[in-house]
């Protein structure tokens, strides 16, 4: 069975005193048995958080990282300073970062490769634009990305991604996609899965569904038999709905 997993990713939200009053107030209540709780926040509020984390069940993920371990890449963040602070997740391949910082389906793979060779959990984003959907198109475009995100990764290794299936028109805007119609486009996503490796490499990956989820809704797209969880924006933010949310998952 695969464990729920809610990620909030606070986007450039927080800093070090307001992430870690955060944690303050959801260390013991945002731990629910069942329950994989993540949070990914700003580069520099890694530190302090993974530090407060410990001895916690709650893990700490990054929102990039760049693809090589080090080199003249003036204000990047590497996998192998990700994996020194002691952060677990790394989100790739945002809609954001794909739209504001121009990375393409290769860069995502390069980045998911990178995350690997560190040790740290990717969680691949995918989703289409409005327009696509409009266009119908928003399998193909699903397809597209998750083939190029798992290019030359192990069927081991695939095992382990977490997909966030997040369409962009959802994202922040408060129009979720309906349960029914999130389920169909992430049980397409496993099957996509299971094209390039097997049922079992395909059933073992957890598929999140991200885009104006809310601990009211959160629910609802649990129940649903192929999503394994949220990645959150706006409501992970502050520490009661994003306890409601890891609640919500159980
Ligand atoms: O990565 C999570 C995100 O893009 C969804 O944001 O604010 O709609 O939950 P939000």
């Amino acid at each position: 069975m695969r464990t729920p997993i809610i990620a909030g990713n606070w986007k450039m939200f927080k800093t070090v005193s307001e992430a870690t009053a955060f944690f303050v107030d959801v260390k013991g209540k945002a731990e629910v048995s069942g329950v994989e709780a993540v949070i990914c926040a700003p580069f520099t509020t890694l530190p302090a958080l993974v530090e407060a984390a410990q001895g916690t069940s709650i893990a700490i993920g990054a929102q990039n990282l760049h693809f090589e371990d080090n080199g003249a890449f003036t204000g990047e963040i590497s996998g192998v300073m990700l994996k020194d602070l002691g952060v677990k997740y790394v989100i790739i391949g945002h809609s954001e970062r794909r739209a504001y910082f121009a990375e393409t389906d290769e860069i995502v793979n390069k980045k998911v490769q990178a995350a690997f060779k560190h040790g740290l959990t990717p969680i691949v984003c995918v989703g289409e634009k409005l327009e696509e959907r409009e266009a119908e198109q928003t399998k193909s475009v699903c397809q597209v990305q998750t083939e190029a995100a798992f290019a030359g990764l192990s069927a081991a290794q695939a095992a382990e991604v977490v997909v966030a299936y997040e369409p962009i028109w959802a994202i922040g805007t408060g129009k979720s996609s309906t349960a029914a119609d999130a389920e169909d486009v992430i049980a397409f996503i496993r099957d996509v899965i299971a094209g390039l490796y097997d049922a079992a490499t395909a059933n073992a990956v957890r598929i999140q569904y991200g885009g104006s989820v809310k601990p009211n809704n959160v629910s609802e797209y649990l129940g649903q038999s192929n999503i394994d969880g949220a990645l959150v924006g706006g409501a992970s933010l502050e520490p009661a709905s994003f306890i409601a949310l890891v609640e919500g998952a159980k």
